[in-house]
């Protein structure tokens, strides 16, 4: 089954028509910029145009740079704030016409990872962490997820983490690799006493380079790359979508 999957980000909006089954994409990706500001109507326009562009009528699944329960966001950190209190789930289904599921973006990454990536048959503690223009956590425990967990904003000297580790900090503040990974050794250490993850799985744009920044991490934890990459987003969130629809 062929599910449309979107990834909305502080950057960009990505999607890709995935087969559930085995996460593979069955189209070529399509990205277009994340609007700014980023309104709600604004970003429900481009996500709009997105599934047009893939002449989309079926199950679209989306992840969500926010807190989402029962599809209404509760946060805005990288999204407007005017965001906070609308139910995504409900205005995309209108202004796409598609039966749309909504699930916060780094849970969505999450799930790939664990039903068809990195942490398949890795039942212990498993931390997902999306590294882009924030920092997506998502938390396993014998595969089920604790959603929306918030660990960008846990505070690293005074700030959020990630006003001072996401990967888009590392190109803003000209970052060389060597200083950025000492700002994400102390988030992840901090997180690893918090939490004693079994394994870290490390998603976003700027897990394409893990050969070039892995050797730089300092952690107890086991530690791999997601499998999808840049994709887990777009690919959990169909696969979300395909178990919401059949649920
Ligand atoms: C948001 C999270 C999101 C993360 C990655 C943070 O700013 O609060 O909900 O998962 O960015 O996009």
């Amino acid at each position: 089954m062929d599910v449309l999957g979107i990834d909305i980000g502080g950057s960009y909006i990505k999607g890709a028509l995935v087969d559930v089954c085995t996460g593979k994409l069955t189209s070529e990706p399509l990205q277009l910029e994340t609007p700014q500001p980023a309104t709600p109507g604004a970003i429900i326009e481009v996500t709009c145009e997105l599934v047009r562009l893939f002449d989309w009528h079926g199950v679209v699944g989306c992840g969500f740079p926010a807190v989402i329960q029962a599809g209404v966001a509760k946060t805005a950190a990288n999204i407007d704030s005017l965001w906070i209190g609308v139910d995504v789930q409900k205005r995309l289904q209108q202004a796409t016409g598609c039966p749309v599921s909504v699930i916060n973006d780094a849970d969505a990454a999450g799930l790939a990872e664990m039903e068809l990536g990195a942490g398949v048959n890795r039942s212990g503690t498993v931390l997902v962490l999306t590294l882009g223009t924030g920092i997506g956590s998502a938390l396993f425990s014998q595969g089920a997820l604790v959603p929306n967990l918030e660990l960008g904003y846990l505070p690293i000297n005074g700030a959020p983490a990630e006003h001072y580790a996401a990967a888009a900090v590392r190109s803003r503040e000209n970052l060389s690799w060597q200083s950025w990974t000492q700002r994400l050794n102390l988030f992840l250490n901090h997180v690893e006493r918090l939490f004693s993850p079994e394994l870290i799985i490390i998603g976003g744009g700027i897990s394409c380079e893990y050969k070039v920044f892995f050797p730089l991490l300092k952690v107890q934890s086991d530690l791999l790359p997601a499998h999808f990459f840049n994709q887990a987003g777009v690919v959990g969130a169909a696969c979300f979508a395909a178990e919401k629809s059949h649920a």
